[in-house]
């Protein structure tokens, strides 16, 4: 099968189009051809190895924690058959970038009939970063106010529609030139981070989600109501050490990490079905395009989602 390896960690020039043999799917894995892969941040900070500890030293290494395709095989007593339409979140050993990958059936869930391969590729990580964050940590509750930071990223644009679902007041901060979109999306409220300051805001959350990690944790307290959560994607020793404080204070503060679960991804997946949740594809890339999609994830500036069509 064709797939985009690293032999080391470094650059996007590390990143190698190659054929390799495809995986075996044993002890009741689901053997998945995959139609589209998500890009990520996490990709490209896996492929600099700056999360070795998690990734591992063993090359070559297939990046990629999203995919979508079709059933191949059909393990006795598995809920999937051949050819049904699937995606996941992989872990971090990745595998997304690449033909084909075994995967364990509860991190997978099938795709809703209204939704392309294409668009389902773009949901799993930051879709289930999102809902964790906001259902696990956050407690999201109908009325609640929350304020979602990074609303045009990856994680920011499914946070804002996934608050809507639940029934809350959302204020998304963005830059200017994603502030219509934002709005498209179902925000109630916009703040354009280049004219105003976020932690200038006057009014109080239950609870904040920074889905882009560019707000002082030490600070963010006075964004928070009495009761109110803070959620950041960034998994930095300074928040560890402020939720250890959680059980002496009212203001709860959290990093999430993300975990694969095809159940958590059932409840995305109903909500894309019933036309409240779809991610936004802002570009398409071939595996042989690894280097650019890799810079331009790096950069910050993507609106939305990138994926890989296995196809091109
Ligand atoms: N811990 C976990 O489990 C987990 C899971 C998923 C993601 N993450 C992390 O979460 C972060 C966000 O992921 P993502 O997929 O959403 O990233 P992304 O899609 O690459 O984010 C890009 C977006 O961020 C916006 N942005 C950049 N700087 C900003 C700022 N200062 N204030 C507000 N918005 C800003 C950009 O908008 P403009 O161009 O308008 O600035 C752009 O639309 C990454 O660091 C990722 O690694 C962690």
């Amino acid at each position: 099968m064709k797939a985009l390896l690293i032999n080391k960690y470094g650059g996007p020039e590390v990143l190698t189009l190659g054929e390799i043999p495809a995986p075996v799917a044993e002890s009741g894995k689901i053997l998945v051809q995959i139609k589209f892969a998500g890009i990520n941040p996490v990709d490209f900070k896996i492929r600099k190895g700056m999360v070795f500890f998690l990734s591992g030293f063993k090359f070559p290494k297939i990046l990629g924690g999203d995919i979508a395709g079709i059933v191949e095989n059909q393990p006795e007593g598995s809920p999937y058959k051949s050819g049904d339409r699937v995606f996941a979140m992989l872990n971090f050993k990745g595998g997304g970038y690449a033909g084909y990958a075994a995967i364990p059936s509860e991190w997978l869930c099938k795709i809703p009939e209204n939704v392309g391969f294409r668009d389902a590729a773009a949901l799993p990580l930051a879709g289930l970063t999102a809902l964790q964050s906001l259902k696990e940590l956050g407690k999201i509750r109908t009325g609640v106010k929350v304020l979602i930071n990074g609303a045009s990223g990856g994680v920011g644009h499914l946070a804002v529609q996934i608050a809507k679902w639940y029934g809350a007041e959302v204020t998304a901060v963005c830059s200017g030139k994603n502030k219509d979109w934002v709005l498209s999306l179902g925000a109630d409220n916009v703040v354009d981070y280049t004219e105003k300051d976020p932690m200038e805001l006057t009014e109080q959350f239950d609870i904040v989600f920074d889905a882009v990690a560019k707000l002082p944790v030490l600070k963010a307290g006075k964004l928070l109501k009495e009761q109110g959560v803070y959620i950041s994607t960034m998994p930095l020793p300074l928040i560890f050490i402020r939720q250890l404080l959680n059980v002496f204070s009212g203001k709860k503060f959290y990093a999430i990490m993300a975990k694969p679960s095809g159940k958590d991804l059932e409840l995305l997946s109903n909500m894309m079905a019933g036309n409240a949740l779809m991610p936004f594809v802002e570009r398409v890339y071939a595996l042989s395009q690894g280097k650019e999609a890799h810079q331009y994830i790096e950069s910050e500036r993507v609106r939305g989602k990138l994926v890989f069509d296995l196809n091109l």
